[in-house]
């Protein structure tokens, strides 16, 4: 068999995961879960949930993607041959295929948004609008399947241009500009008027407001900001060199992750504070309150609400294709490994067919009235993957690498053969053998509404 592509550096490979775990659920589930669930003390035990829960989970898929050099539609079968467990990698590529289904519907909004900033119709608009014009949009039958396609077409153009040439180097040219555009955005924030507000909105802990739910709340925010739990990871694990570390891998990609995500809640919140706006739940925060927060913030210059939102929007688009970009691997990598057809012609399928999930998504939040136990099928696709495709497919990797590999073989990919120290191996193994599958069982039955 021809040599596995690998990324080309160590950084490169950070740079990508990272990419697929900043997305959409920082910059905008984040800073909403956080302000709800009693803001720094949600902070806190989110960290937790990261350090605990999350970076063991994600460097056992690293594992399992490294170690079988398959994406993860195939990595079970080839780690564990003739067994069931190969149904946890369909499990992930469906998983994915969904997601992509609505996630991109939610990305290509982000397109409509950044050209009403740039052409600056923003302008004079008020809080009613800003509703109306947003329910106009998102109920229209075309213009955001127009949206939805173009974001299709990035994605599928970066991911067909290869592993290095595509994935690697957009998230090696994405990621800092990504990271400036926050950063910039979170200073411009901070120093407007009032903004003390909001981070204390945002940071100051409120224990009173500390719950099971918060709990659980916390890691079912870890579980889909990391990316965890359909295998994305694992994929891009599989194109790792033997040098690279997979526990600093790990490490670094939480670190960024949830750098992304605070700072993402230090540009909402004191930004809708210093405007005397009481931030809402849902899709409305980033399309509904922020533009309206944004025109009166800097309503007197009105160069620089347009400025600040259109860096906003493309700050929103970037972390969202660099995300969809690894979703779409995932299945793009199976169908060609699995079926032998070429790289182009693998993702053509899958952008074909998330043309088609993507437009009914779409649909479903305007024209499209057919409920599927009573939800649209928009909300189907986010309930199906989020609630019960990732935490099962999380639970039964966990199993995977602490029960059924042979622990030398997590030993091994760990320490690169004996080459690094992994003093924190036993807690590892632990975790993924008693901690982490209990703590998911719990949030699953959590979120079906078992618990009271
Ligand atoms: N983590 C991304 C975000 O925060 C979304 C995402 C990409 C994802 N790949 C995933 C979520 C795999 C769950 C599983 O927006």
């Amino acid at each position: 068999m021809s040599e596995r592509v690998n990324f080309g550096s160590r950084i490169g490979a950070i740079l990508a995961a990272a990419g697929s775990a900043v997305g959409l659920g920082n910059i905008w589930r984040f800073p909403y879960e956080a302000g709800n669930h009693g803001g720094a003390a949600f902070i806190l035990i989110y960290l937790a949930c990261v350090l605990l829960m999350g970076m063991p989970i994600m460097i056992a898929e690293f594992t399992v993607g490294r170690r079988s050099k398959a994406s993860t539609g195939r990595a079970f079968a080839v780690l564990a041959p003739g067994t069931q467990w190969k149904w946890i990698g369909f499990l992930g590529v469906l998983a994915g295929l969904l997601i992509l289904g609505y996630y991109s519907v939610v990305a290509g909004w982000t397109l409509e948004y950044i050209v009403a900033s740039a052409t600056n119709s923003f302008a004079g608009k008020g809080p009613d609008d800003f509703v109306a014009s947003f329910q106009e949009f998102s109920q229209d039958p075309f213009r955001p399947l127009l949206w939805l396609l173009a974001f299709l077409f990035f994605t599928h153009y970066i991911v067909v241009k290869g592993v290095k040439d595509g994935i690697e180097k957009s998230a090696k040219i994405m990621m800092p500009v990504l990271f400036i555009l926050i950063v910039v955005l979170a200073i411009c924030s901070i120093t407007l008027p009032n903004a003390d507000k909001g981070l204390e909105f945002l940071l100051k802990p409120d224990f009173s407001k500390v719950n099971a739910d918060v709990f659980l709340g916390a890691m079912g925010q870890a579980f889909f900001s990391l990316s965890l739990g359909m295998g994305c990871l694992s994929t891009y694990a599989s194109y790792f060199g033997s040098d690279t570390r997979l526990g600093k891998t790990a490490l670094s990609v939480g670190v960024i992750d949830t750098m992304i995500a605070i700072l993402a809640g230090l540009i909402i919140f004191p930004a809708a504070f210093s405007v005397g706006i009481q931030p809402d739940a849902g899709p409305s925060l980033i399309f509904i309150t922020l533009p309206n927060v944004f025109q009166q913030a800097f309503g007197g210059v009105p160069f620089l609400a347009m400025l600040f939102s259109l860096m906003f929007y493309i700050l929103l688009a970037l972390a969202a294709l660099t995300s969809t970009i690894s979703l779409h691997e995932v299945v793009t990598a199976y169908l060609n490994e699995r079926f032998k057809i070429s790289r182009s012609r693998a993702a053509c399928l899958v952008t074909l067919f998330c043309v088609v999930t993507g437009v009914m998504s779409s649909l479903s939040l305007g024209v499209w009235e057919d409920k599927f136990f009573g939800l649209g099928f928009f909300d189907l696709l986010d309930f199906v993957t989020a609630k019960l495709m990732l935490p099962l497919s999380g639970f039964l990797v966990c199993l995977f690498v602490g029960w059924y590999l042979k622990r030398s073989i997590a030993f091994d990919e760990l320490t690169n053969y004996g080459l690094l120290k992994a003093p924190y191996f036993p807690v590892y193994m632990f975790i993924l053998k008693f901690f982490a599958p209990i703590a998911i069982l719990l949030i699953f039955v959590n979120e079906l509404g078992w618990l009271p």
